[in-house]
């Protein structure tokens, strides 16, 4: 059982694999949830269990409704198999930006990718093929989104997580501001969906980047 504060938690990608595991950690924490869901219906069960404002996490509007009342954001956004951003990241952090510096809700965990950004720079040489060709459009975008949450005025985590797997929680995972790195690692949603929610109530990872891999 948890000792975390229950707090008031808005989870951006609820119907996603790992947002989905956020969601039953905080559930299971004693956290109150609200999830920004542009298509409820995918929910199934947990409709009945956490709050819904149904809408879009690119809509300044549908993002302001959903931040009002809450004390932490997460995002779990992404593109699922696409390989195009469609400005989604960069979108979603400004309503979210937007909206949170508004309405005084300063905590915001935020998932990336690792070989975003500066984490580039550690990343094997096999990681940086695929983060040069197909995960291109993706990261560049995914960076613009970061570059403004870092120059905000919120109180930022962002999560760099390398390949996610369809794997069971271990509860053991390397996590740290820089990891060096061979070949390619994984690590399963629900490991990152574990960090993610102890940095939702960890006020030491504020203003810090967190690699995590198995
Ligand atoms: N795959 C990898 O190996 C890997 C590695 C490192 C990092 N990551 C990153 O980890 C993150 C999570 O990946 P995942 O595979 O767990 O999730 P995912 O399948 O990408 O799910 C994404 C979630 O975002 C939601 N979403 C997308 N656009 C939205 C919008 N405009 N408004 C509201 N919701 C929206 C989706 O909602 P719908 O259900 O409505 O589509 C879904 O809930 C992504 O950012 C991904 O880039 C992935």
């Amino acid at each position: 059982m948890s000792t975390r504060t229950p707090t008031k938690l808005l989870i951006l990608g609820a119907t996603g694999p790992t947002g989905r595991h956020v969601v039953d950690l905080a559930l299971r924490g004693g956290d109150t949830v609200t999830v920004l869901a542009r298509r409820p219906e995918a929910l199934g069960d947990l409709a009945d269990r956490v709050d819904v404002v149904a809408g879009d996490a690119t809509s300044s509007d549908d993002v302001a409704k959903a931040v009002a009342g809450q004390e932490v954001v997460v995002s779990a956004l992404g593109r699922s198999t696409s390989v195009r951003a469609d400005d989604l990241f960069t979108r979603a952090a400004t309503a979210v930006i937007g909206a949170a510096e508004e309405q005084g809700v300063s905590r915001l965990v935020w998932l990336s990718s690792f070989g975003v950004g500066d984490t580039y720079r550690s990343a094997s040489a096999v990681q940086k093929v695929m983060y040069r060709t197909f995960l291109r459009n993706i990261y560049a975008n995914k960076e613009l989104s970061e570059r403004a949450i870092r120059s905000s005025g919120l109180d930022w985590t962002l999560v760099y997580p390398t390949m996610l797997t369809k794997g069971p929680a271990r509860g053991r995972y390397l996590v740290g501001e820089r990891l060096p790195m061979k070949g390619n690692p994984a690590i399963s949603r629900a490991d990152v969906a574990d960090f993610l929610y102890k940095a939702a109530h960890d006020p030491g990872w504020i203003h810090r980047d967190a690699v995590i891999t198995d």
